[in-house]
């Protein structure tokens, strides 16, 4: 007879999040938090620091680490720096992007480097120093953000297209190979979400705020924008035990959007 677990606890547990000064990183680091992890916060916005600060103050452990995903050096100092305050890492959330809205005729070289190298290049740098410890503790489980657009593609959205159907294939490449040492790889897949990159999306294509958060919400079946906390609910699902045989799968949390 199957009894219940305390299975979405994160007790004893230290999970690194990259992106985490604001939007889905922020709304995750605070819930992994509430549920027990300790939380080592990876952005370039220094404002990560001030928010590991209120996660602290709500009586939870946070440490906010200023590291650039796309630079080799900075994340080997900083995962360094983080074995030394918190001895291990069992939870590993891929989820720095950034986004440029144009054409491939229109994307200049520069961008097409950019969004690549935060989101594409950033998730296999983090992984590769993290899945070694992972692994010599005995497992793990890494949750990369891809997007309802890694799936379908998007109007002028043509790097943004390609980084983030990368890092839904890259999941299950490393699902693949990495099972063998207990480390489970998911995607979770958000729909448009109420976040500062969101606002910046109707900005580089001429909108008016409210009318382009609007209209981003229209045609869903639930009717709304994601928030946060939505992205968050999933990852501490595909965080914890309860995930504990899905792996090299790709959640979609989108309101309905692709349905
Ligand atoms: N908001 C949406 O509608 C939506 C939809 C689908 C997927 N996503 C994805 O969710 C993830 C989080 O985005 P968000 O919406 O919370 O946006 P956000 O802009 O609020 O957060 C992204 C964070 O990543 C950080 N970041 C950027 N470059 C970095 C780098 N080189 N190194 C470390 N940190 C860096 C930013 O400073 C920022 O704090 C992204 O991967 C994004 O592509 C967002």
């Amino acid at each position: 007879m199957l009894q219940k677990k305390e299975v979405l606890s994160l007790e004893g547990k230290v999970a690194v999040i990259t992106g985490a000064a604001s939007g889905i990183g922020l709304g995750t680091a605070q819930l992994l938090s509430a549920y027990g992890a300790k939380v080592a916060m990876l952005d370039v916005n220094e404002k990560g620091e001030e928010e590991a600060q209120k996660i602290r103050e709500a009586g939870r452990t946070a440490l906010f680490f200023k590291c650039d995903v796309t630079s080799i050096h900075e994340i080997k100092k900083t995962v360094h720096e983080i074995i030394g305050n918190f001895k291990k890492i069992d939870i590993l959330f891929n989820n720095a992007g950034v986004t440029v809205r144009k054409t491939v005729v229109d994307l200049e070289e520069s961008e097409w480097d950019f969004v690549m190298d935060v989101g594409l290049k950033g998730t296999y740098l983090m992984s590769k120093f993290v899945i070694p410890i992972m692994a010599e503790a005995g497992g793990g489980s890494i949750i990369n953000t891809g997007s309802g657009w890694g799936m379908k593609g998007g109007d002028k959205a043509a790097v943004y297209c390609a980084m983030k159907g990368g890092i839904v294939n890259l999941t299950r490449a490393m699902a693949i190979d990495h099972g063998v040492q207990n480390i489970r790889v998911n995607s979770v897949n958000p729909g448009d979400t109420n976040t500062s990159m969101l606002k910046e999306e109707g900005r580089q294509l001429g909108c008016e705020e409210m009318a382009f958060l609007k209209d981003s919400a229209k045609g869903r079946p639930l009717e709304r924008l994601g928030l946060p906390e939505d992205i968050a609910n999933a990852v501490l699902f595909l965080a914890s035990d309860l995930s504990s045989w899905i792996t090299g799968s790709a959640l979609v949390v989108d309101g309905g959007g692709i349905a």
